[in-house]
C-alpha cells in the first residue's frame, strides 16, 4: 500500500545514525523513493564523508551541501535538483540549531542573536526551502518537517527552541493554505524525546526521555524508524487528505494531563 515507487526526495538533517533523519530516509528509501540527501557543511568536511559514507546504502543521487542560513546553499541545491530530477516530490526539513547556552537557565535571558538564530534555522528556513521547492513540485508533493511539544506546552530548558517550533508549527498551516491549491501538503510531525546530537543540547534530555518511558500511555518513548514510518506515510497517497497538520508521534504522551 505505501509505495513510493518513481518519487524524488529530497531529504535534509542528516547527521549520523542517530538522527531522525536518517530515520526517515531509510523508510523513504524501503517505500522505493529516489533519495537526495543534503548536509551541513563545516571547514574540514568531517559531516560531508560521515554522512555521505552513512547514506552510501540508500544511493542517493542527489549529494549536496546546504547550510540552510546560506542563501546561496539553498539555491544551488534546488538548482542541482531541476536539473538533475527535473522535479520535486518530497520535501523532508528536518534540522533545527539554537547556542546552547540558550537551551537552559532562565528564558527571559535569551539574547537577541541567540534568539534570532534559532528562529532563523529552526523556523524560517521551512518556508525558505518550501519557497524554492514549490516550482519544482509540479505533479504536486509533500512537505513533512519535526517539531516537538515544547512548542505549545512549557518544557523545562526547551526555552527558545519552544518559541521556534511555534512558530514553525504556525507556518505549516500558513504553507499547507498556500501550497495546498497546487497539491502540496504540508505537515509536521511532532516526536517525543529522541537522543540525538541535537537533543542532547538540550539541559535535561535523559530526564525528559525517563518521565516519558514512566507517563505515556505506550510506557516508552519512540524510536527513529517509527517517526520515519509516520514520515512515509505523510509523503504518500495514504495520507492524501492531509494537511497543514501537526501528527504526535510520542507513544501519546500528548494527550496526558497528569
Ligand atoms: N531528538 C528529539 O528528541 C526530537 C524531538 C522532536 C523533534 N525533534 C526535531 O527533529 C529534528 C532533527 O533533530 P535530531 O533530533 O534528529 O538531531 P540531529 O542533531 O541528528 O539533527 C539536527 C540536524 O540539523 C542540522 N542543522 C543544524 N543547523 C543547520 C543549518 N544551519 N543548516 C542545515 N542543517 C543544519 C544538523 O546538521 C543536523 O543534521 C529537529 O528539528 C529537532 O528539533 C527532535
Amino acid at each position: 500500500m505505501l509505495d513510493l515507487t518513481g518519487k524524488k526526495a529530497l531529504v535534509t538533517g542528516i547527521a549520523n545514525n542517530r538522527s531522525i533523519a536518517w530515520g526517515i530516509a531509510q523508510q523513504l528509501h524501503q517505500a522505493g523513493a529516489e533519495l537526495g540527501v543534503t548536509y551541513l557543511p563545516d571547514d574540514k568536511g568531517r559531516f560531508e564523508k560521515k554522512v555521505g559514507e552513512l547514506v552510501e546504502p540508500l544511493a542517493p543521487t542527489v549529494f549536496l551541501p546546504c547550510d540552510v542560513q546560506n542563501d546561496q546553499q539553498v539555491d544551488e541545491t534546488f538548482s542541482a535538483i531541476a536539473e538533475k530530477w527535473g522535479k520535486l516530490d518530497i520535501l523532508i526539513h528536518c534540522l533545527a540549531f539554537a547556542q546552547k547556552d540558550d537551551l537552559s537557565g532562565d528564558f527571559s535571558a535569551t539574547s537577541r542573536q541567540g534568539f534570532n538564530t534559532a528562529l532563523d534555522v529552526s523556523s524560517y528556513s521551512l518556508t525558505r526551502l518550501a519557497h524554492s521547492a514549490k516550482p519544482l513540485m509540479t505533479d504536486g508533493g509533500a512537505i513533512v518537517t519535526l517539531t516537538y511539544l515544547g512548542g505549545v506546552k512549557v518544557i523545562p530548558n526547551y526555552n527558545v527552541m519552544g518559541v521556534a517550533k511555534a512558530a514553525l508549527e504556525c507556518s505549516v498551516r500558513y504553507l499547507a493554505s498556500e501550497l495546498g491549491p497546487h497539491n502540496i501538503r504540508v505537515n509536521a510531525i511532532s516526536a517525543g524525546p529522541i537522543r540525538t546530537l541535537a537533543s542532547s543540547a538540550v539541559g535535561g534530555i535523559l530526564d525528559m526521555i525517563h518521565h516519558v518511558e514512566a507517563t505515556a500511555p505506550l510506557r516508552r518513548t519512540v524510536t527513529q524508524v517509527e517517526v520515519g514510518n509516520t514520515a512515509a506515510f505523510l509523503c504518500s497517497d495514504l495520507s492524501s487528505g492531509i494537511t497543514g497538520q501537526v501528527i504526535y508521534v510520542d507513544s501519546g504522551y500528548e494527550i496526558m494531563g497528569m
